[in-house]
């Protein structure tokens, strides 16, 4: 007979990983032993995709090979372009990002090796890929022309100017690397664990991807961060204080505060709020920016929580002109890096991932024939 289960398998150890590590106690989070405060600011979105998935930071000739692989890996195959069209019109972004990844992996080359070599080939396309797609999506359901990536300019930067349809200052582009870097990576999160359980059955990376896509997607993870915004926008400004209160004596949760690891302030909140107030100042209005503040101390009065990474990720993306739909694609194009190196790493060392569970249903039934029933 089974033990008792830990409910959501809290505290868990469910795989070994060099790939993040988190001090919950003390608010850490390191990739690959790099505390995240070096990293965010200093180290681009694509030198971090490199580290998680090649094992190291790159050097100068290593992340110039790295980007042109990125560059020709973004070529969509001609199954995914087609269809995007039909898609845009019927799903949610989310939704589309699951079935657009599902068919990249049709038209992937290496689509039938999990080989280290064909893994590595696919983390980068699917990488590549991921910014691209979303750009493509949200052309689509607008009815609007956006211009080819430019291969001179990084992932972020392009992202922002397919998405928003105008050049990025140089300051946003920065910021919204940054964001790039704090998502990338965060040990045995949802979706990374749902990736693994996938790859651990000796399946592909793109079902892997698939998995861990339809599982970001749901609120208690990477939903958060729309729900956030769309909070924010449903509130009075005069009325945070009173309408958190109301919520939390309702029983209801505050998207984006709370975390299962982090007892103290979560270090990627910590760079997203400062960038939630530089860009909300910068823009003239920093209403939602002062909303979020309030929020976060009656919360934290209330409750005792602290704000996790989607919460002031949620007004960073929103001054950066990102639409709010595209907020939870926008953390599945940073997390791209990192699930794709857990399925590197799963597949390097592999055994089946198939835990117990408790059976609380009847026992001793006795049979009838279907007319007694
Ligand atoms: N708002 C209000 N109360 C919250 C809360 C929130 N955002 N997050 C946790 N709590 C409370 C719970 O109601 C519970 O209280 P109780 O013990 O009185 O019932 C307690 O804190 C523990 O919460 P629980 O949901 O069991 O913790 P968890 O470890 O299972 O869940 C999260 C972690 C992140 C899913 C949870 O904090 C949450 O739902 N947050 C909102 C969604 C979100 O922002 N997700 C993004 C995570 S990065």
């Amino acid at each position: 007979m089974a033990d008792k289960p830990t409910k959501g398998l809290a505290d868990v150890v469910a795989a070994s990983t060099a790939l993040s590590d988190i001090d919950g106690k003390a608010g850490r989070l390191f990739y690959r032993g790099y505390d995240i405060h070096d990293l965010a600011g200093r180290t681009t979105f694509e030198e971090t995709a490199h580290l998680l998935q090649h094992g190291s930071l790159p050097s100068r000739d290593q992340l110039a090979a790295y980007g042109a692989e990125l560059v020709r890996g973004r070529a969509l195959g001609g199954l995914v372009a087609s269809n995007i069209p039909e898609i845009a019109a019927k799903q949610e972004p989310m939704e589309a990002l699951r079935t657009l990844v599902s068919l990249a992996g049709a038209d992937d080359p290496d689509k039938d090796s999990n080989a280290a070599d064909a893994n590595l080939r696919k983390a980068a396309r699917l990488t590549a890929q991921q910014p691209l797609l979303v750009a493509l999506y949200h052309a689509a359901r607008t009815g609007a022309t956006i211009p080819d990536p430019d291969p001179e300019l990084s992932i972020a930067a392009n992202f922002l100017l397919q998405i928003t349809g105008r050049t990025p200052s140089q300051r946003e582009v920065e910021i919204f690397d940054t964001c790039l870097v704090l998502h990338a990576d965060h040990t045995m999160n949802a979706s990374t664990f749902a990736a693994r359980v996938c790859a651990a059955t000796l399946s592909d990376m793109h079902s892997a991807i698939v998995a861990a896509i339809g599982t970001l997607k749901g609120p208690l993870h990477g939903g958060a961060n729309e729900q956030v915004m769309r909070t924010l926008e449903a509130i009075d400004p005069s009325g945070v204080a009173q309408t958190v209160r109301d919520k939390l004596a309702a029983g209801e949760k505050i998207m984006g505060f709370g975390h299962r690891v982090y007892k103290t302030e979560d270090p990627r909140a910590t760079h997203l709020r400062k960038m939630s107030r530089e860009l909300g100042e910068a823009s003239g209005d920093d209403t939602y920016y002062r909303m979020s503040k309030e929020m976060e101390e009656v919360v934290f009065a209330e409750k005792g929580l602290y704000p996790n990474v989607d919460f002031y990720a949620a007004t960073v993306y929103h001054y950066l002109g990102i639409p709010t739909d595209l907020f939870t694609p926008v953390f599945s194009v940073s997390r791209m890096s990192g699930w794709t190196a857990h399925v590197i790493e799963q597949h390097a060392d592999n055994r089946l991932i198939r835990p117990d569970s408790e059976y609380i249903g009847e026992r001793d039934q006795k049979w009838k024939p279907i007319d007694e029933r």
